[in-house]
């Protein structure tokens, strides 16, 4: 008898791994893009040592230190902090006039990875003098992230780029300000770090938690197919307050997802949009 060739039976494998998965411990990757989702399955077989997929399910059933590995291979967790500046300009600019008005301003950073994100935002509503009265929702799959998001220290080799980033973003003051330098680290200033709530949350599998006024959805969607883009865009659509605003990355958009009609072009170019039905 003939051998199949491996392709064609990891076609077997892939499904069965990712069913058991699902079973074994709430993870549900089957709707990820697939070629990237074969990228990381393939580092980390390598990691483990490992030949094929079903000896990587045999691993990953018994061992759930082997599912952690993994799910940090998984979550893509590159960020920055005021990562693609010219956002923050219009996000300031468009934005953060219509939150003025607003009592108490909630936002959501779904897939917030280390915090760059949600720290950046932390000091761009505290220059507009908004900070006190908004509430920070910063959520991800992976519980390891969290932690570094919480403790708010980075590379200081990252500071240069940081600083150039903030200055674009149209920052107000000195990046500098704003962290302390040790040895190789930065820790950043605790601006309000109360008002900001770290949860894990699983866009693929988890619903929605609160009405929200902002919506930061960033580099996260682009690792789904269209069938869970689909099921994010609409759980995004469910948690926005009416005239509330998306934000999505920059390779990301609303064209051709089920809410696309739902909401007006804040900035086609900075991916910023408004739920307008
Ligand atoms: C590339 S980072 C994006 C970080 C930040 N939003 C930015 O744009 O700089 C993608 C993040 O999405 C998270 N992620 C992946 N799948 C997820 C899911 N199903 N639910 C929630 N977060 C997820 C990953 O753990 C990772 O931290």
């Amino acid at each position: 008898m003939q051998l199949p060739d491996p392709e064609a039976i990891e076609a077997i494998e892939l499904p069965l791994l990712l069913e058991a998965m699902v079973q074994r411990y709430g993870y549900d990757f089957r709707d990820y893009a697939v070629a990237s989702l074969k990228r990381r399955l393939r580092r980390a077989m390598d990691e483990e040592g490992i030949a094929t997929l079903s000896a990587f399910q045999d691993r990953v059933l018994h061992d759930p230190k082997c599912m952690a590995r993994f799910l940090n291979i998984v979550s893509v967790d590159v960020s920055a902090m005021f990562r693609d500046p010219a956002f923050y300009k219009v996000f300031r600019e468009k934005v953060v006039p219509g939150l003025r008005s607003l009592p108490l301003i909630r936002i959501w950073h779904a897939g917030c990875a280390g915090g760059e994100e949600v720290h950046s935002m932390v000091i761009l509503l505290h220059e507009e003098g908004l900070l006190a009265r908004t509430r920070f929702y910063a959520t991800d799959i992976n519980e390891r992230v969290l932690e570094q998001s919480r403790a708010a220290i980075y590379p200081i080799s990252r500071m240069r780029e940081y600083t150039a980033n903030y200055q674009k973003a149209g920052g107000k003051e000195q990046f500098s300000d704003y962290y302390t330098a040790k040895h190789e680290s930065a820790t950043l200033r605790d601006l309000g770090r109360g008002n900001i709530v770290w949860a894990v949350h699983n866009l693929a599998t988890d619903g929605s938690f609160n009405e929200f006024h902002v919506v930061l959805c960033r580099n996260v969607m682009i690792y789904f197919n269209r069938q869970l883009q689909a099921r994010v865009h609409r759980l995004i659509y469910d948690s926005l307050a009416l005239g509330g605003v998306l934000w999505l990355g920059s390779a990301e958009s609303l064209h051709a997802t089920p809410c696309e009609d739902r909401y007006e072009t804040v900035g086609r170019a900075e991916k910023l949009y408004r739920k307008v039905r």
